[in-house]
């Protein structure tokens, strides 16, 4: 096979001798980077803000800078942390403590960050949403890990259906309300009368620090559990794969109600004290140019479905900025393609650097290193210190250039701990020793690693992850209809869009209005980003006997594709 290939460019990267730290790293030698090495106290919190705003060097140094449409701000580590001690105190008031878990429901902002090092300041567990989320998805979330406080908007109160969650003690608005309840706490009258000061709760590394929803083939979504030995790896890839640097201006355009928005938008940067570049407000081409341009960002993570939209946008509009600054690009999330890898060498004269990882991994695993060759189409090698294979059903590793199961030998530091309430889930993950992905991969004889696609009916919208039983689920709640399958079709700019099958109820016709109001009906209860974009009406909903809807056939059916076995089909 002919594979193009990009050399390195020569530079001065924090990882230059893969080869030889693959042989000799052990996860032990970066524990010497953290001060709890020596003084045995651990906080996430502590290491990623306080110990700089307790460096007289660093206080003073902007460690956010959140820009929006119609909000600029700056954040020094100094204000940072005594902002969180403030919020840390709000909770203590409110009788947070350890293992709790606190939930933010809320768009970026300042405050947003202040509140998240507030919660694990106290020791409690972060549990961040993603706002967009509709009533729904909320109700899963918050019922599931019985959330004790939520800290949301006003204007996004009214898709938190409160009598659903006896738990919930008190919700902390962020914003001027009016509306009255004893849950209500107001976030500025409270911060306004909040000590400064606090007494930062001392965890053990194995201590919960985050809780994050995210879905799979069946059943709602799963609580994965982080705890705050994953710094070790955040620290770690910061350094290698991030290539950070002292100066560096990072942007990473995840939002935190993802994965890669808490491990890569939170974390990492902060882990290694950088200057970190928060943009609330819609994607459009301009902006998101004009951010990297006006703050100078060196160092940028993004997605795909980004990449491929400002491919569209052309050369006039990425022309009108100057991009001088950025030296380091990566993405993660979805394949990257290597049409958009060429661009980029055009675009930016930088390589996209891909990274592969998933919320249950905590932190990236496969990746193109700066130092090393890439093979645009390849996720890359795996970091020093994991060890990936490809094995079969049985966890049994197989050759080079065969597709199978994408397996990481278990036992890394930012591995998830459990999954909330499911402890049966969380083992099924684990089969011969191998935390086995269900992305379905090959390597090839160079240890490269090429992704092919998922090997369950899991769907990857625009980054998103999307479970199709989620979506089902709130089509059958709609009163037309009477039967649902869901599937990711491929699409050229968001990777895959919902397409739902659906069977309607007697008394129903099939209109343009009717499957319209469907549509809006999952848009407006679940998430924007879960409503199916195509829906077509059909007879009846290709089932297995023992009931399961087989999304494969549909699959196949709606790509023009061989069925393949379909012996279990309901007659
Ligand atoms: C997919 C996001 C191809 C994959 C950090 C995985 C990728 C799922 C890549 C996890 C990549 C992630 N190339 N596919 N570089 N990175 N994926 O949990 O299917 O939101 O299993 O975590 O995204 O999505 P999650």
């Amino acid at each position: 096979m002919d594979v193009k290939r990009i050399p390195a460019k020569k530079g001065d990267y924090n990882l230059q001798n893969y080869e030889e730290m693959c042989e000799t790293f052990s996860w032990d030698d970066m524990k010497r980077n953290f001060t709890w090495n020596e003084t045995g106290k651990v906080n996430m919190a502590h290491e990623a803000i306080d110990r700089h705003a307790q460096d007289p060097n660093k206080k003073n140094q902007t460690a956010l800078i959140y820009s929006a449409p119609n909000r600029e701000e700056k954040l020094t580590f100094g204000q940072l942390s005594e902002q969180s001690n403030k919020f840390a105190n709000v909770l203590k008031k409110y009788d947070v403590t350890k293992g709790d878990r606190v939930f933010l429901f809320m768009p970026r902002s300042p405050e947003f960050y202040v509140a998240f090092f507030g919660i694990l300041k106290t020791g409690a567990i972060a549990g961040p949403l993603f706002e967009a989320f509709m009533e729904q998805a909320v109700r899963d979330r918050l019922q599931d890990s019985e959330a004790k406080i939520l800290i949301t908007t006003p204007e996004l109160l009214e898709r938190v259906p409160q009598e659903d969650l006896p738990a919930l003690e008190k919700i902390i608005l962020v914003g001027e309300s009016d509306a009255g309840s004893a849950r209500y706490i107001n976030y500025h009258s409270e911060m306004q009368t909040a000590s400064a000061n606090f007494a930062i709760e001392w965890v053990d590394l194995e201590d919960g620090m985050l809780l994050h929803y995210t879905s799979g083939s069946t059943g709602k979504p799963k609580g994965v559990y982080h705890v705050h030995n994953a710094m070790i790896q955040h620290y770690a890839t910061g350094e290698w794969v991030l290539d950070l640097k002292e100066d560096d201006v990072y942007w990473c355009t995840a939002d935190p109600g993802w994965v890669t928005g808490t491990s890569y938008g939170i974390f990492a940067p902060w882990l290694h004290g950088n200057t970190n570049v928060v943009r609330g407000g819609r994607f459009s081409p301009e902006d998101w140019y004009g951010t990297l341009d006006t703050h100078n960002v060196t160092v940028w993570y993004t997605a795909p479905t980004a990449l491929r939209m400002l491919v569209s946008a052309g050369e006039a509009v990425v022309n009108k900025f100057d991009l001088s600054s950025l030296r380091h690009i990566m993405s993660v999330g979805e394949p990257l393609n290597p049409e958009v890898v060429t661009w980029g060498l055009k675009a930016f004269d930088l390589r996209i650097h891909d990274t592969w990882w998933m919320t249950e991994t905590g932190a990236q695993l496969i990746v193109n290193l700066p130092s090393e060759e890439i093979r645009p189409g390849s996720m890359g090698k795996p970091i020093p210190g994991i060890k990936a294979t490809i094995v079969d059903n049985e966890g049994n590793e197989i050759p080079p250039n065969q597709m199978g199961n994408l397996a990481i030998k278990e036992g890394w530091p930012a591995m998830m701990r459990a999954v909330w309430n499911n402890p049966s889930k969380y083992e099924s993950y684990f089969v011969n020793g191998w935390y086995v992905s269900g992305d379905s991969a090959y390597k090839d004889e160079d240890g490269y690693f090429w992704f092919q696609g998922r090997l369950d009916d899991v769907i990857n919208t625009a980054g998103e992850r999307v479970g199709p039983f989620e979506v089902e689920s709130k089509l059958l709640e709609h009163a037309a209809v009477a039967e649902a399958g869901v599937i990711g079709k491929p699409h050229p700019e968001r990777g895959e869009i919902i397409k739902a099958f659906i069977t309607l109820n007697d008394g129903y016709e099939k209109s343009d209005e009717l499957l319209e109001d469907i549509r809006q009906f999952v848009k407006t209860g679940l998430s924007a980003h879960a409503a199916p974009r195509e829906m077509e009406v059909r007879d009846s909903i290709p089932k297995t006997r023992s009931g399961k809807i087989m999304r494969r056939l549909l699959k196949s059916w709606e790509l023009g594709l061989p069925t393949g076995d379909t012996s279990t089909l309901e007659e």
